[in-house]
C-alpha cells in the first residue's frame, strides 16, 4: 500500500464522526465547509471543545493547535480574563449605544499602535471591512482612485482587494464577478521593486498603497514606501490584521520602524471575537466627523454598522490589549522564542534527514505567523496533503493545513510533541520518496 494510502487509512479511522459530519455538511454548505482554510480532503475534522493550546474533535482525539482562532487568539483559547471580560458584559450585550468601554479600548490602541497615537481610531465589524473604509478615506483624502496592492496578497473578500489574491497570473485568477471598471482601479505589483512602484506612482491616480503587514517585505522596501509615497502624496495603508500586536505590540510598523498613514486592525484587538478597525492621523479620519451642513451633505462619509463596537468584542480586545501593555517584557520574548523554535524544528529536521525542504513564514528574516516547510519544486504534488494527513493523524492541528500560527502560551511540552510530530512527518515524505533528498537536487 502506498504511504498516502497507509496515511489516508489511518486519518479515516481516527476520525469516524468528522466523516460523518462531512456527509451532513455537504447536503448544507458547498464544499461542506464556511471557510476555504477549513477545507480538507478527505474531510475536514470537527472540533467541539478548545482550552489554553488544545481542541478536542468529536472523536474524542487531542490537536495541539496552531490554528488559533485565524490568528485572533494571542493567549489561548478560553484564557480565565478575556472569558471573565466577556462575562461581564454578556447581560448587556448589545444595548447599541456609546460606552466607556469603547473609550477605554481606543485609548489601549492609541497607547500601543505607533501611527495612532495623535490619531482617532475606528471601529467596525471586521478586517476585510476596515480595508474598505480605510481606502475610501484615502480616494477622499486624495482626490484620486487607482489603489496598489502587491501579489498574492490578502486583505480580505472585497472584491476591490481580491482580485490581487489568486496567481499566478495576478489579477486574471479567481476574478469572474468584479467588474472591469472596478479591476481597472487596482494596480497589482510584485514584491520589493520600489523601481516598478515608483513608476506606477508616477503615471498618476494613485490613492493609495496597502501593505500586508505579515508578507514578506524587506525592510528597505518599506522604508522606500515611506519616502515615495510622501512625494507622491500616497497614502500608505499597513494592513495589520494579523502583523498587528503579534510582530510586537506595535505590529509590524513597531517591528519595522516605518509608520504608515493609517493602520488596519483586526482579530487579536477583538481578543477572538469579531473586529476590525482602522487608525490613523486626525487629517484622514476627520471625513467622519460632523460639522456644518455643507461638509455633511457633500463631504463627510456617513457610516453605520450594526456590529461597531459591539461590547463582546470590545470587551474581550481590551483586556487583550491590557494584558499586552502588562506583560509586553513577558509575552514577546517568550512568543519570539516559540516561533523560533518552530522554525528550527522544520529547518533541523529536515536538514538531518537530507531533505529539500526549507522554512517559509513571515516576516521572512524572522518567521513569527505562518510557519510552515516549503517542499523543494521537484517534490511530489501530494507531499503537502501527506504532511497535512500525518500531522493531523499526529495530534497537531495546521492553520490551513500547513501553518503555524502559535500563541505566547504554547509550552515546551507543546513544543516537544510538535518537533516529534514533524519528524515523523518528515520522515514519511522521505520514506515515501515524495520529496527529493538535497543531494539528488544538487547540480551534477
Ligand atoms: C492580512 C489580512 N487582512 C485582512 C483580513 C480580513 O479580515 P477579516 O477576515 O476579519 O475580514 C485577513 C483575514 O484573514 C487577513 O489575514
Amino acid at each position: 500500500m502506498s504511504i498516502i494510502k497507509e496515511l489516508e487509512r489511518e486519518y479515516i479511522r481516527k476520525h469516524v464522526k468528522s466523516r460523518a459530519l462531512y456527509e451532513r455538511a455537504l447536503r448544507c454548505y458547498p464544499s461542506g465547509v464556511t471557510h476555504d482554510a477549513r477545507y480538507a480532503e478527505p474531510f475536514p475534522i470537527y472540533m467541539v471543545r478548545a482550552d489554553g493550546t488544545r481542541k478536542w474533535d468529536v472523536d474524542g482525539n487531542e490537536y495541539i493547535d496552531y490554528v488559533m482562532g485565524h490568528g485572533a487568539l494571542l493567549f489561548g483559547y478560553n484564557d480565565e480574563r478575556l472569558r471573565e471580560a466577556i462575562n461581564n458584559v454578556l447581560s448587556n450585550i448589545h444595548m447599541g449605544s456609546c460606552t466607556e468601554l469603547e473609550i477605554e479600548w481606543a485609548e489601549m490602541i492609541k497607547k500601543l499602535v505607533p501611527n495612532a497615537k495623535d490619531g482617532f481610531v475606528r471601529a467596525c465589524a471586521c478586517g476585510g471591512e476596515a480595508i474598505e473604509m480605510a481606502v475610501r478615506l484615502a480616494r477622499i483624502h486624495t482626490g484620486r482612485d487607482k489603489i496598489v496592492i502587491h501579489e498574492g496578497c490578502y486583505h480580505g473578500k472585497w472584491e476591490e482587494i481580491n482580485c490581487g489574491h489568486n496567481g499566478p497570473p495576478y489579477g486574471h485568477c479567481n476574478i469572474r464577478g468584479i467588474p472591469k471598471s472596478v479591476r481597472d482601479n487596482v494596480v497589482i505589483i510584485p514584491y520589493n521593486k520600489p523601481d516598478i512602484l515608483k513608476r506606477v506612482f508616477a503615471e498618476g491616480d494613485v490613492a493609495c498603497i496597502l501593505l500586508q503587514g505579515n508578507a514578506p517585505y524587506t525592510r528597505e522596501y518599506m522604508e522606500e514606501i515611506r519616502e515615495l509615497t510622501i512625494e507622491y502624496g500616497v497614502v500608505f495603508l499597513l494592513d495589520e490584521v494579523v502583523s498587528g500586536f503579534r510582530y510586537a505590540p506595535g505590529g509590524a510598523q513597531e517591528y519595522y520602524g516605518v509608520i504608515p498613514d493609517i493602520t488596519v486592525l483586526g482579530k487579536i484587538v477583538g481578543g477572538g471575537a469579531p473586529i476590525g478597525a482602522i487608525c490613523g492621523s486626525k487629517d484622514l479620519l476627520q471625513y467622519y466627523e460632523f460639522r456644518d451642513e455643507y461638509w455633511n451633505r457633500f463631504v463627510r462619509i456617513s457610516l453605520g454598522g450594526t456590529w461597531n463596537a459591539q461590547p463582546l468584542c470590545i470587551s474581550a480586545g481590551l483586556e487583550t490589549l491590557r494584558i499586552i501593555d502588562r506583560e509586553r517584557d513577558r509575552i514577546y520574548p517568550r512568543l519570539y522564542e516559540i516561533c523560533d523554535r518552530l522554525t528550527e524544528s522544520i529547518r533541523k529536521n529536515a536538514e538531518e534527514l537530507g531533505l529539500a525542504v526549507t522554512v517559509a513564514g513571515t516576516p521572512p528574516e524572522r518567521p513569527m505567523v505562518f510557519i510552515q516547510p516549503r517542499f523543494d519544486p521537484n517534490a511530489d504534488p501530494k507531499a503537502s496533503y501527506a504532511y497535512y494527513l500525518s500531522m493531523t493523524n499526529e495530534g497537531i492541528c495546521l492553520f490551513d493545513k500547513r501553518r503555524f500560527v502559535p500563541c505566547a502560551k504554547h509550552s515546551n511540552e507543546d513544543l516537544k510533541r510538535t518537533d516529534d510530530a514533524v519528524r515523523k512527518s518528515l520522515e514519511i515524505l522521505k520514506d515515501g520518496d515524495l520529496v527529493p533528498t538535497v543531494k539528488s537536487t544538487a547540480p551534477p
